[in-house]
């Protein structure tokens, strides 16, 4: 094989100004850790650093780095097909299989799929998918999408009006017309009100209640939400939300989009982030742990009763949406061999276990620094908060970047999220001694921060 990419570390760092790297100043780009080859959770740069990966890349990478059993499928499938379209008149195995595979896996009344690349072209298919449901149902007036703050649905123009946090907009005059906004359940900092006797749940609950109402009923076309927010915070709901939210929807006529493009495929410690609070969705985005990365795929799981609106059209009323790689042949291959490896491995079990490790772990930096507060977490998706001062619970974001640089120093990665959150979410093939290396890795961080 002819074919080679250097790895001459300062090549590689002077032809990197060439791209561009997302969500960041370009000027916070500086000694990047170009990252060569990947086992397990352990990063190895160009530059000689070895660093354990505490987030999976970006929430994704389950299965955990270099596994050689992907590059078989994804070699064999690409020998034979690596990818034909999927517009009408073709299709492929591996994109028939894994919709198969997919069929009432995350809920007995989704059973048909639209593949994607990513999860803000999988939300963008479940917006327009909502959008033609309501307009087949005689109802187009309804076209408004309640979101929550803290909400990370994507960056695409939909999905970044959908995304609950304004450093994602301002730059782009987002969000556009039709997307609201509404207090998410966090206990530890809510910003809607409470009313005397009602728990979080309850006041969040009422907070999309009060919004179908104001906005009309008749306007209003989804609710979308991710079981925990990752991106925007890393927020656990408490278990009341989830049950009322679905109540209301119901009463008003809303569907739900439930977004899994984190949560789903084992990360929280059950397959699906749902099956904490037993939430029935209308449709549901996935990416990210379907490949855990090896190749880009995502999805969107629409109900029998959509699939029957769309089933049902005239060829006018054709549902005309589409991608060039939907049901893309060689990452579907992988995809299904990285949902058996999931299986047969136990890694959702292992997420389970090893997610009350880092917890508990995480408790304990809390019992020895005061700056570290609102632990929380389902499986393999943790946080904690940096606060100046518990009592008044007044976030530090400085020291939250602060802590996660001197982290990365100690080849520990972590990130921070929603200002002053660090979270974790490790490949869920972790072993015990790693999570405790994490531990280890964070409390020198926070010493060294002070
Ligand atoms: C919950 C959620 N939804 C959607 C997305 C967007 O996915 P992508 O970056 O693949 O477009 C993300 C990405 O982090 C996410 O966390």
């Amino acid at each position: 094989m002819t074919f080679s990419i250097t790895t001459d570390h300062e090549t590689l760092l002077e032809n990197d100004k060439r791209q561009l790297h997302g969500l960041h100043h370009p000027n916070s780009h500086k000694n990047p850790l170009i990252v060569e080859r990947a086992e397990g959770v352990w990063l190895h740069g160009t530059d000689g650093r070895t660093v354990l990966d505490g987030m999976a890349g970006l929430w994704n990478v389950n299965i955990g780095y270099g596994n050689q059993e992907l590059p078989d499928v994804a070699r064999d499938q690409m020998q034979k097909l690596a990818y034909t379209s999927g517009f009408v008149g073709v299709t492929n195995p591996p994109s028939i299989e894994l919709a198969a595979k997919l069929a009432g896996m995350a809920h007995p009344t989704l059973n048909t799929v639209y593949f994607s690349s990513g999860g803000s072209e999988a939300n963008e298919t479940a917006f327009k998918t909502v959008f033609y449901y309501w307009r087949r149902m005689g109802k187009p007036q309804k076209r408004k999408i309640i979101s929550r703050y803290q909400a990370y649905h994507g960056i695409t123009l939909a999905a970044a009006s959908a995304t609950g946090v304004e450093a994602y907009w301002k730059a782009f005059g987002l969000p556009l017309d039709g997307f609201v906004h509404i207090p998410n359940p966090n206990t530890y900092r809510y910003r809607g009100d409470v009313k005397d006797g009602e728990t979080i749940g309850q006041a969040a609950a009422r907070a999309l209640e009060e919004a179908i109402l104001r906005e009309g009923p008749e306007t209003v076309a989804a609710f979308i939400a991710e079981p925990v927010q990752g991106a925007g915070g890393l927020v656990v709901p408490p278990d009341d939300y989830f049950p009322l939210v679905r109540q209301i929807c119901d009463k008003y006529d809303v569907l739900i989009i439930v977004d899994e493009v984190i949560c789903g495929f084992g990360r929280t410690g059950t397959m699906f982030g749902l099956d904490h609070w037993d939430l029935r969705p209308d449709l549901l985005s996935f990416a990210k742990g379907i490949t855990s990365g090896y190749l880009p795929l995502g999805g969107t799981l629409i109900s029998d009763q959509i699939r029957e609106v769309i089933l049902s059209a005239s060829p006018e009323e054709t549902w005309m949406h589409g991608f060039t790689y939907s049901g893309h042949a060689a990452a579907c291959a992988v995809g299904l061999a990285n949902l058996a490896i999931i299986e047969r491995k136990n890694l959702v079990e292992n997420a389970r276990q090893m997610g009350e490790r880092l917890l508990s772990g995480l408790n304990r930096l809390r019992d020895e620094f005061p700056m570290v507060d609102n632990v929380r977490g389902n499986g393999l998706l943790c946080g904690v908060e940096i606060v100046k001062d518990r009592s008044t619970r007044e976030a530090d974001n400085a020291k939250a970047v602060a802590v996660s640089n001197a982290a990365m120093a100690n080849g520990l990665r972590s990130r921070a999220v929603g200002g002053n959150t660090l979270a974790f979410s490790p490949s869920l093939a972790i072993t015990a001694d790693e999570v405790d290396q994490i531990i280890d890795r964070l409390g020198s961080a926070l010493d060294a921060v002070g």
